[in-house]
């Protein structure tokens, strides 16, 4: 069987949680490099994954290796550059969610993917959570009907992310939104077949980032309220070609129950569903039932993080994206562009989505 050859570019939090252990479980799948721009960081990945050599320049790297592979797991904004040269050096490309900060250079990216003939795909590691997969064959199946309400949610009550860049808003492109409301919109479009958006009424604000009370109470350390320059909540309501609409709710911090919630409602002509925990709804025999599995497997992030490497691979062997191709990348990205956009505006009129 042949050896991947594989490199990390970012060796920061997601590389180290999800996509170095991750590959090092595939028997068919070395991590032969990895690099940061923080040489320490860097190294002592490098030793603590027992990865042979390690850089503090991509370019460099992917020079002097042959690498069949490649993670981008730098921060938003760093994704497009070294995924483009990765790509015209030979190498396939996982590259970290968003799949970058603008729809526009993740399209850039898509293209240097086809002019190479190579596969770019995006992590968005919660198409593999099972309740996903399971309320997805009610829809594929055509049991729900036509979806016509689609309900993407993602808040948490105090969850703003402290570590590394995610409150610098020009090396991130944005908060909330394009950290855990891209998660809820990915999955949210999947479930109901990636139909084309159209328009966006949406906002994104900062409500309570520079309350100090609100900070004090962050699952994680508190916030700086001083530097907070993001959204930390964002709605909108997306329409889509088939007539369908797709509502989005997505907090880093909102006064919600506990410590919030993340669920999908879809709402079709011949059923209804929940993904979490997992329901469909629907009349048999002159009977509305509530319908629940047997049993299932629970989500569990880092189990759907290594069936992303995985699939990547087998991706690779396949020759095709077996999952969230850089196409569907760049949709989801419109979508968020066109949330910041309609928030500047100002205007309570919807904005086309420009695809
Ligand atoms: N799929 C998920 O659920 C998930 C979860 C967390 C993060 N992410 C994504 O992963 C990416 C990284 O997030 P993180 O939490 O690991 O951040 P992080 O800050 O922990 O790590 C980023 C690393 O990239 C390095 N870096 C910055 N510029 C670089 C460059 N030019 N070359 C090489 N290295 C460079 C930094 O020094 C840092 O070590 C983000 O895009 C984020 O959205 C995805």
């Amino acid at each position: 069987m042949k050896e991947f050859k594989v490199g990390i570019i970012g060796c920061g939090g997601i590389a180290q949680n999800a996509h170095i252990p991750g590959f090092q479980r595939l028997e068919n799948v070395k991590v032969v490099a990895c690099c940061d721009v923080v040489e320490s960081v860097a190294k002592s990945v490098a030793e603590k994954f027992s990865i042979p050599r390690y850089y503090t320049d991509y370019a460099k790297m992917l020079k002097s290796e042959k690498l069949d592979a490649v993670s981008v797991c730098t921060p938003n904004a760093l994704h497009k550059e070294p995924t483009i040269m990765a790509l015209e050096q030979g190498a396939h490309v996982l590259v970290e969610k968003p799949i970058a900060t603008s729809a526009e250079d993740g399209a850039a990216m898509v293209r240097a993917a086809r002019r190479a003939g190579r596969i770019l795909i995006v992590g968005f590691q919660e198409r593999f959570n099972p309740y996903a997969l399971l309320i997805k064959r009610f829809v594929d199946s055509g049991d729900l009907g036509w979806i016509h309400y689609n309900r993407a949610v993602y808040l948490r009550r105090r969850g703003v992310p402290t570590w590394g860049v995610f409150l610098d808003k020009k090396i991130q492109g944005g908060g909330a939104l394009i950290d855990i409301g891209v998660h809820a919109l990915d999955l949210a479009m999947y479930l109901q077949g990636f139909k084309k958006p159209v328009s966006v009424l949406g906002r994104a604000y900062t409500l309570l980032g520079r309350d100090k009370e609100a900070a004090k109470a962050n699952i994680w350390e508190p916030w700086d309220t001083e530097k907070f320059e993001v959204d930390d909540n964002a709605f909108a309501v997306v329409t889509l070609e088939d007539g369908s609409f797709l509502v989005l709710e997505t907090a880093w911090a909102s006064h919600v129950k506990s410590t919030g919630t993340s669920n999908i409602y879809l709402r079709g002509t011949r059923g209804g569903a929940q993904l979490d925990p997992p329901e469909i709804y629907m009349d048999r025999n002159g009977v509305a039932l509530d319908m629940t599995p047997m049993s299932r497997s629970k989500p569990d992030w880092r189990e759907q993080s290594y069936i992303k490497m995985q699939k990547f691979i087998e991706s690779i062997i396949a020759e095709k994206p077996l999952y969230a191709p850089g196409e569907e990348g760049v949709v989801v990205q419109s979508i968020i562009d066109t949330i910041y956009r309609s928030t500047e505006t100002g205007r309570l009129e919807p904005v086309r989505i420009p695809l």
